[in-house]
């Protein structure tokens, strides 16, 4: 759906991006993260067809970004990092405003800003002035205008920065609604958590350079050494830890009241049996789970050249 092939950007003398190589397929919500610098508002740009590229190619729905950008313009929504100064418009004006410069036809147009509106919770700002709107209503507002031609790749440069959690929240629901509606989604970030447990794949940048890229928990695989377990129980029960201890592939217990955190470097395969012990040995397991890798910890990893 998305492909990028040796993607170079130099501005003079600085390479902003360096032979970037990335594929994202059809109802993919990727994730790309970088530090502030990095490159991802480059990349993107190159994408939404706004950007000449030093060297190499992009295509979106297989429509070159270089030879075919009015193709790729109708298949994609951009929304980018900024949001322009519309004064003396109103919300649903906006929309409209949009929906004409994709040549919907104006009959149409009413159906589909009353569909986003609703889609984005807008109703009731329909009318209000689009300078008058919150950070977080011009946000949503953005994303409603990347959706008014219905395209099927959304490039979303750092959709919520600067929204507050329930805000950040909303928009994270919101895009698992738009992958079910069958959209492919490239999201930017720097805040890792954010994208967590949204995507399915990431792409970590720095410095110009795709340090890594894939599925999420591969590539949280490939770069943890080892893997937290968690034992929840009713009470704290002393026992636990020393059982824990001589089980195979236990690499350390930290007993935390009644979650007990246990480092585990064995193969995968132990763990049911590891279960099996502890229930057999009379402890009352309430939940007995893995304690997800910290995106963050995943981050810095890589950042540091620790994985290539
Ligand atoms: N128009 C430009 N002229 C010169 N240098 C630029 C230009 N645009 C970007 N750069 C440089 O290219 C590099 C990548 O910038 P880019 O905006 O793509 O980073 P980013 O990952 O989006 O960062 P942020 O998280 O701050 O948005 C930076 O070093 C930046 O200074
Ligand atoms: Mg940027």
């Amino acid at each position: 759906m998305i492909r990028i092939e040796g993607f170079t950007k130099k501005y003079g003398e600085k390479t902003a991006v360096q032979n970037f190589n990335l594929h994202v397929e059809k109802g993919d919500i990727f994730g790309f993260i970088g530090p502030n610098g990095a490159g991802k508002t480059t990349t993107i740009r190159f994408l939404a067809t706004l950007l000449k590229p030093t060297a190499g190619e992009g295509w979106i729905n297989n429509f070159s970004v270089i030879h075919a950008p009015m193709d790729v313009r109708r298949s994609m929504g951009y929304m980018p990092d900024s949001f322009g100064v519309y004064e003396g418009m109103r919300v649903w004006e906006y929309l409209d405003f949009f929906a004409a410069a994709y040549n919907i036809k104006r009959d149409k147009r009413k159906k589909i800003i009353r569909d986003v509106i609703e889609l984005l919770d807008l109703t009731n700002k329909k009318d209000d002035f689009v300078e008058g709107l919150s950070r977080g209503m011009k946000q949503r507002l953005c994303l409603a205008k990347t959706l008014v031609h219905d395209p099927a790749v959304l490039i979303l440069d750092e959709p919520a920065s600067g929204l507050d959690p329930r805000a950040r929240h909303y928009i994270k629901e919101l895009l698992k609604e738009l992958q079910k509606m069958g959209k492919t989604i490239f999201i930017s970030s720097h805040i890792l958590s954010e994208l967590a447990d949204c995507c399915n794949k990431i792409g970590i940048i720095e410095q110009g350079v795709l340090l890594a890229a894939g599925e999420i928990k591969k590539i949280m695989g490939q770069i943890r050494e080892s893997m937290i377990l968690e034992i929840e129980m009713l009470e704290p029960n002393p026992r636990l830890e020393i059982i824990l201890w001589d089980q195979p592939g236990v690499k350390n217990v930290e007993p935390m009241g009644q979650v007990t955190r246990v480092e585990f470097v064995g193969d995968i395969r132990e763990i049911p049996q590891i279960h099996k012990t502890l229930i057999e040995k009379g402890i009352d397991i309430l939940f007995f789970r893995e304690h997800p890798a910290d995106l963050e910890e995943v981050f810095m990893k890589v950042t540091k050249g620790e994985v290539a």
